[in-house]
């Protein structure tokens, strides 16, 4: 039998391969409360302008939000015959209401219905990230005011460079992750445009309002090209685009904490929450939800590549090969959605190892930045010439097997007799930090203000 939504013109139906590779209800049932909200607002348009009968009208708004609440009550029979999300709400709508239900789809299209309930879907996914990368961004700051005056060691190369304060390494990762918060909010304003009514592609002989629909859905304003509305996926695009780089930010940060979580460095005890442990060694206790967050970034930056592929070489205006952004996007959404909830949970429930951080602080001659700052302050020595001097001390130290604030003053007046004993005051750590009081730098002092100020921000 044919299809009884285009099977006009077919003699016969669909080979059941045909049938397979087209069906997308598998998927996108995932939009069913979004194609059902568009619908109604475009029936409330068609009453609205005269184009169907009031009551016909309410008979459809009635008998979607029937059709709604039987698939959110698990009752519905999703039908792969009838392809799609769009088709099945329609199909049932007539079973419930009877004939009115056929005058639904007037001055509309599958392909300005789809790029409507995606745009919706993907707008509240947007909003989810945005809520989730603020609540992950509460608990670092949490951290780092809890830690705003500890000291770490601060790298480069993963070799120890200068110290830096704990405070001011959790407030890296909320710069960052306020980058993406920036990120998903431009792409929210960006794809905030209706492409209800664009209809097929070239928009539609009867007087509709589109005006309407697009303020029904919360969108700012209706899509001003109708070729382009039904044939853009930028939304998308700009959503795994954000999300990429977000998982990649939280790979970054999961790399960290399994480096930092093992027992060579002993930074943070991860919670037993968020950890795992072995099966046949009893000792072990492993990160794995940073492991796992870690890789999310493959799967997330996968999509992103995957449906630029898609689009790439596409001409306008629908394809069915649009049929491919769903998945894409679904299993980018729910991975990255997962790994901000696992990232806030580890680190709202990690503990820094104060006096370990400390230790290593010191260690790996992390103070030789500063020992050369002096010499340039106090002996007016020019830097390079510092540096030297600095490099020297510092050979000395390594070749005797302490740190700089071991050697005594012969020892440091040996390489160059001006020092004098002031200069033991810049070799310990918390001066160290206390004195890189620069605009956003570690300086404790500095550390506050930007937490004042994301704090402020956030409200
Ligand atoms: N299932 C389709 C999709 O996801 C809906 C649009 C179908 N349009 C069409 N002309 N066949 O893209």
């Amino acid at each position: 039998t044919s299809n009884q939504m285009w099977g006009g013109r077919f003699a016969a139906g669909p080979d059941a391969i045909m049938e397979a590779i087209n069906a997308s209800i598998g998927f996108d049932k995932r939009m069913a409360a979004q194609d059902i909200a568009g619908s109604r607002a475009h029936a409330a348009m068609l009453a609205a302008t005269g184009i169907v009968s009031d009551s016909d009208a309410s008979a459809m708004r009635e008998g979607l939000l029937t059709v709604l609440s039987e698939i959110e009550g698990g009752t519905f029979e999703f039908s792969t015959a009838l392809e799609d999300i769009h088709m099945n709400v329609e199909a049932r709508l007539k079973d419930i209401i009877g004939a009115p239900a056929g005058r639904l789809h007037t001055g509309r299209s599958r392909n300005d219905q789809v790029a409507t309930d995606f745009k919706l879907w993907v707008r509240d996914q947007l909003d989810a990230v945005a809520h989730a990368l603020e609540a992950l961004i509460r608990a670092l700051l949490t951290q780092a005011e809890t830690g705003a005056d500890w000291v770490m060691p601060g790298f480069t190369h993963l070799q120890v460079a200068q110290p830096v304060t704990w405070g001011h390494h959790m407030m890296a990762y909320v710069e960052m992750f306020g980058r993406d918060l920036g990120r998903i909010r431009d792409a929210r304003a960006r794809m905030n445009e209706c492409p209800l009514g664009a209809a097929a592609l070239a928009g539609t002989s009867f007087p509709i309002d589109r005006e309407m629909t697009a303020r029904e859905l919360g969108f700012d304003a209706p899509s001003a090209n109708s070729l382009d509305a039904v044939s853009d996926r930028d939304f998308a695009l700009e959503f795994l685009g954000a999300a990429s780089i977000c998982a990649m930010h939280l790979s970054r940060m999961a790399e960290e904490l399994v480096i930092w979580s093992s027992a060579q460095f002993r930074f943070v005890m991860l919670s037993d929450r968020f950890s795992t442990g072995s099966s046949i060694m009893p000792q072990k206790k492993n990160p794995d939800a940073a492991e796992l967050i870690r890789a999310k970034v493959g799967r997330v930056f996968g999509a992103n590549v995957a449906l630029m592929m898609v689009m790439k070489g596409l001409p306008l205006a629908y394809s069915k090969d649009m049929q491919e952004d769903k998945e894409q996007v679904f299993d980018a959404a729910d991975n990255l959605m997962l790994a901000l909830a696992a990232m806030e949970g580890m680190v709202k429930d990690m503990a820094a190892n104060r006096p370990n951080l400390e230790v290593a602080a010191a260690s790996g001659f992390s103070t030789a930045t500063d020992l050369a700052d002096w010499l340039v302050r106090v002996l007016d020595m020019p830097f390079r010439d510092a540096h030297h001097v600095t490099g020297s001390l510092v050979a000395m130290a390594e070749a005797r097997g302490c740190d700089l604030p071991d050697l005594n003053l012969e020892d440091m007046q040996s390489v160059h007799g001006e020092i004098n004993a002031s200069v033991y005051d810049v070799l310990g750590v918390h001066n160290s930090v206390a004195s890189r009081q620069s605009y956003g730098g570690t300086a404790p002092v500095r550390v506050r203000e930007q937490i004042a100020r994301w704090k402020e921000k956030l409200g």
